[in-house]
């Protein structure tokens, strides 16, 4: 049985945790492998809404869900959702939801850095969401993180936090200029974080290992996007973890031949939060149109979110970076309505065709995006269930982008509800 990884090709928020979310009903197992609760992914089963920030989107599937050691964890936060989906009637018990003994845990200084740091760079911020991730990423490379290893060991967890407070309180105070954390607070915080975590806390490669023995199908969730990649995203307009597909190895401890497939989700259109160069960016009233139809807001933070044309120069390098085997477009049905509508197929530098994404964000910046303009449509497509039952114009705007691109659509999104999806090739059939 196939195992696949699910990644987002543009900015995040391309609809990932919708289609995991349905996905998912033919998997065995749903994966994190990155991220933290900087991600919003959105479920919408029978008309009610569901944002899950850290649980895999496999979770209303009954599936499952195992947070691999590449996120970086806020047990809070984690806790919160825990018994958020408990309240709805989802069953959450350490059968279902295992997390692993590696994962870093994101604590009080990280989130208090994360903005104080912000608030500094003034107008040269991130736009971060806030929660603590870079810091918390930062400590894991820096070699002093703290992980569920300690907090599920009061003596270890102790140590840990007076040791990295004392360096951390400092640059607080001294540098922040912000109220510095209480040790002792943390500590009694924190340990009853790990009374109420620990059953879930295990080590999630030996126990995928075991489901790819058994054949079971596995469905690795990514969060973000590929162009918020630390290393191959507009750094550093970035998140702080690898994003791309080859992190799901990393971030779970499977091998890369355990891999099968890798679907990338496109936006039929472009967003982004937070800060970074955007060449297909509409600051005009189509913009706003795309915004208020689509109800581009961040599923975490609520910011408003920048909207633009949808950009193959992306896609392609997503495609590349990440071994993409198809595609699922989404919200092809906010569309709708526009009298024509702008493909970017490449850019242009000083009046000059360039090949690719460039890595300096002043070029990008200056990068203008070389449209192809197709006709639009007015039709509804929000109850359209069959590919062959897609208008000629929404159609010929799919094929265009499996053209340019070479890759297929195996799943269109038109509406955000998990019945309203045209399968046309199901990964796990
Ligand atoms: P993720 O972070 O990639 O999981 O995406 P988000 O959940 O942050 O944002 C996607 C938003 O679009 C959510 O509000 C979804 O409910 C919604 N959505 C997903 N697919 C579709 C679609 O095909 N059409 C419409 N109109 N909305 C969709
Ligand atoms: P999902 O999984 C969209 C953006 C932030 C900011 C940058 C760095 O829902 O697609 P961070 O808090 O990670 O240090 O912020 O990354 N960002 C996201 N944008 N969707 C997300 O997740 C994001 N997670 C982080 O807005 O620009
Ligand atoms: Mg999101």
């Amino acid at each position: 049985m196939p195992n696949l990884v699910v990644i987002g090709t543009q900015w995040g928020d391309e609809g990932k945790g919708k289609i995991v979310d349905l996905l998912a009903e033919r998997a065995d197992a749903v994966v994190r492998f990155q991220g933290g609760n900087n991600a919003g992914h959105t479920m919408v089963v029978n008309q009610e809404q569901f944002i899950s920030h850290l649980l895999p989107s496999g979770i209303l599937q009954g599936k499952t869900c195992y947070i691999g050691n590449g996120v970086v964890v806020d047990p809070q936060v984690l806790l919160e959702e825990i018994d958020f989906f408990q309240s709805k009637g989802i069953e959450i018990s350490p059968q279902k939801l295992s997390i692993s003994e590696r994962a870093h845990l994101i604590l009080p200084h990280h989130k208090i850095i994360d903005h104080g740091r912000e608030a500094l760079k003034g107008k040269a911020k991130i736009g971060t969401t806030g929660r603590g991730i870079g810091p918390c990423y930062e400590d894991k490379a820096a070699r002093r993180g703290i992980r569920f290893v300690e907090l599920c060991d009061p003596e270890l967890f102790a140590k840990a936090i007076n040791e990295v407070l004392i360096e951390k309180n400092h640059y607080i105070e001294h540098y922040l200029k912000m109220e510095p954390c209480d040790v002792t607070a943390i500590i009694r915080e924190y340990q009853d974080y790990g009374n109420r975590l620990k059953p879930y806390v295990t080590n999630v490669s030996v126990a995928l290992s075991h489901k790819i023995r058994n054949h079971q199908n596995i469905l690795f969730e990514g969060a973000q996007g590929t162009h918020l990649d630390i290393d191959h995203g507009t750094y550093p307009f970035v998140t702080s973890s690898n994003t791309v597909s080859g992190n799901a190895c990393n971030g779970s401890g499977v091998g890369p031949k355990d891999l099968d497939h890798v679907l990338g989700i496109v936006k039929a259109y472009t967003t982004r939060v937070g800060q970074g160069p955007f060449p297909t960016e509409l600051l005009d009233e189509i913009g706003d149109r795309i915004q208020k139809k689509g109800a581009e807001f961040g599923a975490t933070t609520g910011r408003r979110r920048r909207c633009g044309w949808l950009d193959l120069v992306l896609i392609e390098n997503a495609a590349r970076l990440n071994g993409l085997t198809c595609f699922a477009i989404t919200k092809l049905d906010v569309l709708t309505g526009l009298e024509t509508i702008n493909i970017c197929t490449g850019y242009e530098y000083n009046g000059t065709p360039i090949e690719g994404f460039p890595g300096n964000l002043n070029i990008l910046a200056a990068c203008k995006p070389i449209y192809e303009t197709l006709p639009g449509w007015s039709e509804d497509l929000t109850n359209i269930r069959n590919y062959e039952e897609l208008p000629l114009n929404p159609r010929d705007y799919l094929e265009r982008i499996e053209t340019i691109t070479g890759i297929s659509i195996h799943i269109v999104s038109v509406g955000p509800g998990r019945e309203q999806t045209i399968i046309k090739k199901h990964p796990f059939l």
